[in-house]
């Protein structure tokens, strides 16, 4: 399906060809999403005295600020996000202090989240993870599609949740 919305996946794993890239390869093909692995950037913690401002994170913002509809694809790795996509929001704080600027660009940005694990269901405190911190950047949260993987990710068992999440970005 073609929408003219400009769709960036952000992925977050620890494995650039596990469960979540390949759903987030399916999502992609779909709505075609362009895909930024994290793995492949170097994005630093928070450091109070901001001294890392010269890593990838701000190139990164200016990708995401940039688009219409952001993805944040990550596995869940015990109950929460993967550290990879916590380091990514720790580093928003930069945003609200040395650069405000960008960071007011964040307000209304619509996102969405999609996720593997081999529970059952999402976890509560994952998904209260990502309302909150849409409610305090003013992120415009909509679904969070969970594909459960007991093993390898099987693309027919999960085209029809993939579908209707893709029908749904806006
Ligand atoms: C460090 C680690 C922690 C995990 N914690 C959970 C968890 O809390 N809940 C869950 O359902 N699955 C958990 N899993 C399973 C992964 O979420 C699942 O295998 C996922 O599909 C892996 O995606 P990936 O290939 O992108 O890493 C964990 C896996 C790892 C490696």
């Amino acid at each position: 399906m073609t929408t003219g919305l400009k769709l960036t996946i952000f992925l977050a794993s620890s494995r650039s060809n596990g469960n979540t890239s390949k759903l987030a390869q399916a999502v992609a093909a779909e709505r075609q999403a362009k895909i930024i692995d994290l793995n492949k950037f170097s994005i630093s913690y928070f450091d109070y005295e901001h001294e890392n401002t010269s890593d990838d994170f701000l190139h990164l913002i200016e990708i995401l600020t940039e688009s219409d509809h952001v993805i944040f694809a990550t596995p869940v790795y015990w109950y929460s996000m993967s550290a990879q996509l916590k380091t990514f929001f720790d580093r928003f704080t930069d945003l609200l202090t040395i650069k405000k600027e960008l960071g007011k660009k964040l307000k209304g940005m619509p996102i969405s989240v999609i996720a593997t694990g081999t529970d059952e269901a999402m976890p509560l405190s994952f998904t209260q993870q990502f309302e909150s911190i849409s409610d305090y950047l003013g992120f415009q949260l909509g679904s969070q599609l969970y594909c459960r993987c007991p093993t390898a990710f099987e693309l027919q068992q999960h085209k029809k949740a993939i579908q209707a999440y893709v029908n749904n970005i806006e």
